[in-house]
């Protein structure tokens, strides 16, 4: 990080700086991609233009209308806002299909901000954060099993969300490189246990294109709280996905359309008041 990010603080985020930052991982990311034969590119590709040539015909598209989208476009790549808004609009409907014949716990979109490698807390710990990490303090834990309910020793649950102002490390400037973020890995009894605040809402960056793009259209740019997740174990298929909170702000409205009934989550009271807590069992398909 250079020395002018640092002296900036989590709130001067942009979408152009938290665009490049995002496009960036992504290039360094190792893909899924296999090779793509012709009569597939040709399959996919071709029905993708149909459908907007479709779209151009029926709403009577003009041509001040396609110069605004060449610029948009332009502008969502000078930006590296193509992972943010990707992820909102589009890869919703890629999990669903994905997964659609997958057991075990539903996924949700993996979103531009995961990053491997953060710290392993074994079993049992506090996730990164500040001295004085603003938010409820949310003790969150569960067990990883199999679909016939085995417990998974040595399962891995990678924890990720945003803050009590709604920014990611990593993507917004000032915070520690590992802030809320980090690995577990579950015990002899498949149990696993993180220590961390709740999250607040997540506001899609604003002042770029997507953000651009919300605001003609009249639409809000928010997402429920939420924690992201990847649960691994041997033998079985990982999991990405998402936990909401019961009775949270966007819960019916969310921009990225990636919540599910069976994903939210109602924490209580500790019995010390020193916070909320909560359970959440995931269990895993056979690979
Ligand atoms: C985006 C951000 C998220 O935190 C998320 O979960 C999904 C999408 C985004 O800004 O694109
Ligand atoms: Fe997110």
């Amino acid at each position: 990080m250079t020395t002018e990010t640092d002296q900036l603080s989590e709130t001067d985020a942009r979408a152009a700086v938290t665009g490049a930052d995002a496009t960036r991982y992504f290039k360094e990311k190792e893909k899924s991609g296999a090779a793509v034969s012709q009569e597939r590119v040709s399959a996919v590709a071709g029905a993708a233009l149909a459908a907007l040539h479709d779209v151009i015909r029926e709403h009577d598209v003009t041509y001040a209308e396609y110069d605004a989208l060449k610029a948009w476009l332009i502008q969502v790549g000078e930006d590296g806002e193509w992972p943010l808004f990707l992820d909102v609009f589009v890869e919703h409907v890629v999990e669903e299909t994905v997964n659609k014949e997958r057991g075990g716990t539903k996924g949700s979109i993996e979103g531009p901000f995961y990053v491997p490698n953060s710290p392993n807390l074994g079993a049992d710990g506090t996730l990164p954060q500040r001295d004085d990490e603003p938010g409820t303090p949310l003790d969150f834990g569960g067990v990883v099993q199999s679909e016939d309910g085995t417990p998974l020793p040595g399962a891995t649950v990678e924890l990720w969300h945003a803050d009590d102002l709604g920014f990611y490390s990593q993507f917004a400037p000032g915070l520690p490189e590992w802030n809320l973020r980090g690995s577990f890995t579950t015990g002899e009894d498949g149990h696993f246990m993180a220590h961390t605040v709740q999250p607040a809402p997540y506001q899609i960056p604003h002042d770029g294109a997507t953000g651009a793009i919300i605001a003609a259209a009249g639409w809000h740019a928010w997402r429920p709280a939420h924690l992201h997740l990847k649960v691994a174990a041997p033998g079985h298929q990982t999991i990405t996905t998402q936990l909401y909170f019961e009775g949270g702000e966007y819960l019916d409205s969310d921009i990225a359309s990636a919540t599910k009934p069976e994903l939210i989550l109602a924490p209580t009271p500790k019995a010390d008041d020193s916070g909320v807590e909560v359970t959440y069992d995931f269990t895993l398909a056979k690979a």
